[in-house]
């Protein structure tokens, strides 16, 4: 069992996240809004993640995981939620971004309503 920290817009939970189970979607069970357009697939990216600490203890990028994050240009911390299995017992800090929010936020000052 892992202790992860899931960091969403700031918000901060903790959830033990059992080894074998995904990020995205045992946050998603216990009520997170992880956003997952593709369905945890590995298509879309909504389900980016900055793992902040306890990389080690999560399932190693996999060769589509990887094109995915490059496509993007995320070569640091950057993965894939859905992709990201726990594979030990410790401590995982993840943060997440809304998506759609990023995207304005790239958009620059302009409020789209
Ligand atoms: S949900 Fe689409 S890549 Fe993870």
């Amino acid at each position: 069992m892992a202790k992860v920290t899931y960091l969403i817009n700031g918000k901060k939970t903790i959830i033990d996240v059992p080894v074998g189970s995904s990020l995205a979607q045992h946050g998603i069970d216990n009520g997170l809004e992880i956003e997952h357009a593709c369905g945890f697939n590995c298509r879309c990216t909504t389900c980016c993640t900055k793992v902040n600490k306890g990389a080690d203890l999560l399932s190693v990028k996999m060769e589509h995981e990887s094109e995915k994050l490059d496509m993007k240009g995320m070569h640091g911390n950057e993965r894939l939620s859905c992709q990201c299995v726990v594979e030990k017992d410790g401590e995982i800090e993840v943060e997440f971004e809304s998506w759609h929010q990023k995207e304005e936020e790239d958009k620059g000052d302009t409020v789209f309503i």
